[in-house]
């Protein structure tokens, strides 16, 4: 199966309150459950980075809604490219709180997969490590502190 993998960043219209940004993905989670789309979602409450994977179709459709918003703005598309593997699969929407810095080293880094026709199996990019790096860090923190599912931070 060949999914689609969509990263962007973008700045928030106005700073989002931890309340704004809960009901924003109540609404979006449950769009992106029903199409099948998993990724993440980083955010300092300014600037967001999230990162979509699932059909190619459904992703086009998530991302109809997510450059619709007037929420944010300055999208940047980092990586639009099929992917044989999804990265997280176990997470629906996850939300994470990231400091500035991550944020402007993950839209400075380089996304995009050097496709290996033959390869099954396909490396990481820099982008994509770091990203799935650190949000395994927190989900393992989380864990081990039992403050309940990572989905929820
Ligand atoms: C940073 C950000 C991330 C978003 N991510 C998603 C998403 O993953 N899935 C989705 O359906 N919509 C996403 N959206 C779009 C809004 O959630 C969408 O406008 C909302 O679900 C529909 O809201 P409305 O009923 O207020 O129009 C995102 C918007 C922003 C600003």
């Amino acid at each position: 199966m060949t999914w689609l993998a969509l990263a962007y960043s973008s700045t928030a219209t106005q700073p989002m309150s931890a309340v704004e940004i809960g009901q924003l993905l109540l609404k979006a989670r449950m769009f992106n459950a029903s199409v099948g789309v998993s990724g993440v979602l980083l955010h300092d409450s300014r600037q967001f980075l999230q990162y979509l994977e699932g059909p190619p179709d459904a992703v086009e459709r998530v991302w109809q809604r997510v450059s619709a918003s007037p929420r944010h703005q300055q999208l940047t598309v980092l990586m639009r490219e099929p992917t044989e593997t999804r990265l997280f699969a176990d997470w629906q929407m996850g939300c994470l709180e990231a400091p500035a810095s991550l944020l402007q080293r993950l839209a400075n880094e380089q996304w995009r997969i050097a496709m290996a026709v033959a390869e099954r199996r396909q490396p990481l990019s820099p982008a994509l490590a770091l990203l799935r790096q650190f949000a395994q860090g927190v989900q393992r923190e989380a864990l081990g502190k039992n403050s309940g599912s990572p989905l929820i931070l």
